[in-house]
């Protein structure tokens, strides 16, 4: 009985010391967001006690980044196969539990030898599952690995606030294990992807390389959310400016290898954010590159129904679930002379 209640005095007067804690970090955190949005200049002693405060605790949508993640699945002969160097290495991004999304992208647009006389190389880039899966999610992707060799799993948590890393991480193989490809794509798995249009009319393997090459659906003057609920909130802290850079929407763009080189040296010294095709935008305004236009309206963000003949003169449409793909893919692919000729 008295054990119990020194316990439950021991308790409560952690309690009071935890509670006392949180009174003192939540004050320290008001005061420096007061003093963050004030528009009167801090005292000194609140600028030097704010740049403690966020030494001490990162923003939780901060990156870390530059950072060595481990490739724990890797395939560093990928690019190396019978058919030389790719023209198109495309990076596609999914989630570890995306098993069968894999698959039917495998089966569809992300099928590697689709076009004639065109090598692609298809990558599956993802993170760590949730640690409650992770054994179960381990054994799966193991099995899936050693049937397509075509995943690449990174060592951080695989998180929506982290796609920038993915993206990055991929284009960190790529610097090192397929540098002579000719493009890379970074692709959502929630799209559909028309292969031969990007290729023979977006990329042109017939004409040489354009070094400062980037296309996709392109974003100009689009200005940061700042408004908490919004999916894609974007806090001052981390973004000061009024203004994104132009920059092409992360659903899918394509760069010439050479820029996506240059782009990873530049993305070393820059702070990243969690807006990954934002990034990349910052990344070509540092180098001084715009992008491209595509075809018009080849890089649609909004989803369109499903139409033989039109899709057939695009190259991506964002907002389609794989198993919707599975279903018209066969029409897609089936030889249609109804359409109008160019
Ligand atoms: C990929 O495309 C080729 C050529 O159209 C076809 O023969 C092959 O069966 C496809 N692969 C898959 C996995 O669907
Ligand atoms: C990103 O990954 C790191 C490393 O695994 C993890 O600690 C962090 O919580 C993740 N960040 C977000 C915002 O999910
Ligand atoms: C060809 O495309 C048109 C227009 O999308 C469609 O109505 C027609 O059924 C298609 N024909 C074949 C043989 O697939």
């Amino acid at each position: 009985m008295k054990l119990i209640r020194q316990r439950l005095v021991l308790g409560a007067l952690l309690g009071t010391v935890f509670l006392g804690l949180l009174v003192l970090l939540v004050g320290q955190f008001l005061e420096s967001w007061t003093s963050s949005t004030n528009l009167r200049p801090p005292s000194p002693k609140i600028s030097l006690r704010k740049f403690e405060w966020q030494a001490w605790t990162p923003h939780p949508l901060d990156l870390n980044y530059p950072y060595p993640y481990p490739f724990l699945i890797n395939h560093p002969d990928k690019c190396k196969g019978p058919r030389g160097a790719p023209f198109l290495l495309m990076l596609v991004m999914t989630q570890p539990q995306e098993v069968g999304v894999r698959q039917i992208i495998r089966q569809t647009w992300g099928n590697e030898t689709l076009i004639p006389g065109v090598v692609i190389c298809r990558l599956f880039v993802l993170g760590l599952p949730r640690p409650i899966f992770a054994q179960e999610i381990r054994v799966l992707l193991e099995e899936e690995d050693r049937e397509h060799g075509d995943l690449l799993q990174v060592g951080f948590l695989d998180t929506y606030r982290n796609l920038t890393l993915k993206v990055l991480m991929g284009l960190e193989w790529m610097a090192q294990y397929c540098p002579t490809a000719r493009y890379v794509l970074k692709v959502d798995n929630d799209v559909f992807l028309n292969p031969s249009f990007l290729v023979h009319e977006v990329l042109h393997p017939d004409q040489p390389p354009q070094p400062n090459f980037i296309t996709g659906h392109i974003y100009t003057d689009s200005e940061p959310q700042r408004s908490l609920e919004d999916k894609w909130y974007m806090p001052p802290e981390l973004y000061p400016q009024e203004k994104y850079p132009v920059y092409c929407g992360g659903p899918g763009y394509v760069l010439s290898v050479s820029l996506a080189l240059r782009v990873l040296t530049v993305a070393q010294r820059l702070k990243p954010i969690y807006l990954e095709d934002v990034f990349i935008g910052l990344c070509i305004q540092e180098l001084g590159v715009q992008p491209t236009p595509a075809p018009p309206d080849t890089f649609l963000t909004v989803r369109q129904e499903y139409e033989h003949c039109a899709f057939h003169q695009l190259a991506l449409v964002h907002q389609f679930k794989p198993q919707e793909l599975l279903q018209f893919w066969p029409d897609f692919q089936a030889v249609n002379d109804t359409c109008p000729k160019e």
